[in-house]
This record gives structure tokens, sequence and C-alpha cells, in this order.
């Protein structure tokens, strides 16, 4: 596979970083993953902004990559070299504050930051959205600034391992007693007809598929109210779903082992996917 690293493309085995690196160190830098389709980066400019935002929030200095006439370059050459015009893919890009001696503050002024990206395959499971997916509930124990995409993923990591060990596809944290949003993904609910998402803050990751799927829902009609559920709420759900970059729309028919509504897969989450699967393929 061929990456693009600090301004280099290279094969992935021969692309190195030092030991020094913050990113290593510290897991100090941030991360994106846009969908790509057909060659094409599915909402770029909102994927973009987001980068940019985190790096302002985290005071690195945006390297040329986080461009927007430099991404669409960097993201042809990987798609293209890896023959992924066809079909659909991911793109993922990191950038770390860079290489310095190990110290908590930050390093020189001057220090280059470390930008890799790379492109590959992505596998959706269409098999998993028919049946409705299983999630377990998690509690929320990480930081307080969820809403910049940090590669400080450890949370995430133990609370998707923890899923994947009770077989299910993702996990739900709740943060004093409320859902907040998966290990990777955002979390809508149901309740009464109307859609229930926790409020864009600190707590979540602004979601570049959770606006789409508001869009979605505001052009078809449906109520939305951006307002946390509690946990007691889960058991007056009539749907669950997830939504997410390599997730889509995915609609959850168990939470701990409890249906979700009549166990089966819902209506709005059928309509919110594909209005959404309409924008991935315009
Ligand atoms: N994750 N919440 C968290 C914690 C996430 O990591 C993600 C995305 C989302 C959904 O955001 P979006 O719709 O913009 O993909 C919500 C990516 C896909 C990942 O870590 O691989």
């Amino acid at each position: 596979m061929l990456v693009y690293l600090n301004g280099n493309y290279v094969q992935d085995g021969a692309a190195t970083i030092s030991v020094l690196d913050r990113g290593f160190i510290f897991g100090d830098g941030v991360y994106e993953v846009w969908r790509v389709v057909r060659g094409k980066l599915f909402e770029g400019e909102r994927h973009l902004r987001r980068l940019q935002r985190g790096l302002g929030e985290l005071r690195i200095t945006p390297p040329a990559l986080a461009d927007a006439d430099e991404l669409p370059k960097i993201a042809r050459r990987l798609l293209t070299e890896n023959g992924l015009l066809e079909g659909e893919a991911t793109l993922y890009v990191e950038i770390t504050r860079g290489t310095a001696p190990r110290s908590h503050a930050f390093p020189p002024a001057n220090t280059a930051p470390t930008v890799f990206a790379m492109a590959k395959p992505l596998t959706l499971h269409h098999e998993v959205r028919a049946a409705g997916a299983k999630v377990i509930t998690t509690p929320d124990v990480r930081w307080l600034r969820c809403d910049i995409k940090t590669v400080q993923l450890l949370p995430n990591v133990m609370a998707q391992q923890q899923a994947v060990e009770h077989d299910a596809l993702e996990a739900v944290f709740i943060r004093d007693g409320v859902v907040t949003e998966g290990s990777h993904t955002n979390v809508f609910g149901v309740i009464d007809g109307e859609l229930r998402t926790h409020p864009q803050n600190h707590f979540v990751l602004p979601g570049v598929t959770r606006d789409v799927v508001l869009e979605v829902a505001a052009a078809c009609g449906i109520p939305v109210r951006q307002e946390a559920m509690r946990e007691q709420d889960l058991e007056r759900l009539s749907e669950l779903f997830l939504s997410g970059t390599t997730t889509d729309v995915m609609p959850v028919v168990r939470i701990d082992d409890r249906p979700v509504g009549n166990g089966k897969p819902g209506p709005i989450a059928q309509r919110l996917y594909d209005g959404l699967r309409k924008r991935l393929d315009a």
C-alpha cells in the first residue's frame, strides 16, 4: 500500500516515524476519516473543517495537507495508486505535534508536525444492517474534550474490545446516567416518534454523518430533539441507531441483551439510511 508521510509517497512498510514522535509518546495529535465513494470524498469540506478546528484547539500548526487545495491532491494520488477509484474506501489522516525530546510542554515553535495519510477499501456490513446490530453500554471514562478527534483513543479501544467480547457491534458510552455516543459512532434514539440525540458539546464528537442524518431528518419532516437520552429512557425506545463514516446509519435491535422496540430494525432508521445513501451516491 502506498501511503503519504511528511510530503513523500512511500510503501507502508518503508514509512517510518521517530520513536520521539509526540503522537507515539503522548498521543499528541488529531486524526480524521473520510468516506470515499467512487474516488470522491464524501462531505470533504466538513471533515476538513473538523480537522482544522481540532488542530486549532490543540494549537498544532496546520501543515500543507490541511489546506483545502492540497488535501484533494494527496487523496487523489493515494486513491489512484492504490486502485481505489471504484467502489468505496476510507481516507485516514493523522497529524501529530511532531518529533522532539520528551517533555510535556510544547516543543519549539519551529517543530514540524508529523503528517500521515493512507487510503484503504471500505467493507460495508449490509447483512448486519438488515438484521440489526447488538450494542453494549459501558461507562464513559473519556476526558471532557470528546469534541476533538484526538488519537488518544484508549477508552474507545477498551470499550470496543468489550463490545467484541460480547459479540456486539459497538459500545455505547454512558456518562452520569446519560447516553453520550459510541466508541466510534454517534447514537440516535426514537422516543414517542421523536428523534433524540445528544446535543453538540464537549461530550461528543461533532459527527459528520450525524449532521447529514439531522439534515435528512429535517427534509423528511421527522421531529428532532437534540437532548441527551437518559439510561431509563432506553426502556421507552421504539428505535435506536448508530451513525458514522464507516457505519452509515446502523439500526440497533439489542442493547445489553434487551430488545430495542419490537426487536427489529425500524422504519425511521431505514428512511434516514436511504437518505444518507442517496447523498453518498449523488
Ligand atoms: N470515528 N464519535 C466518535 C467517538 C467517533 O470516533 C466517530 C467516528 C463518530 C462519527 O463521526 P463521523 O460521522 O464524522 O464519522 C462519532 C471514525 C470513523 C473512526 O474513528 O474510525
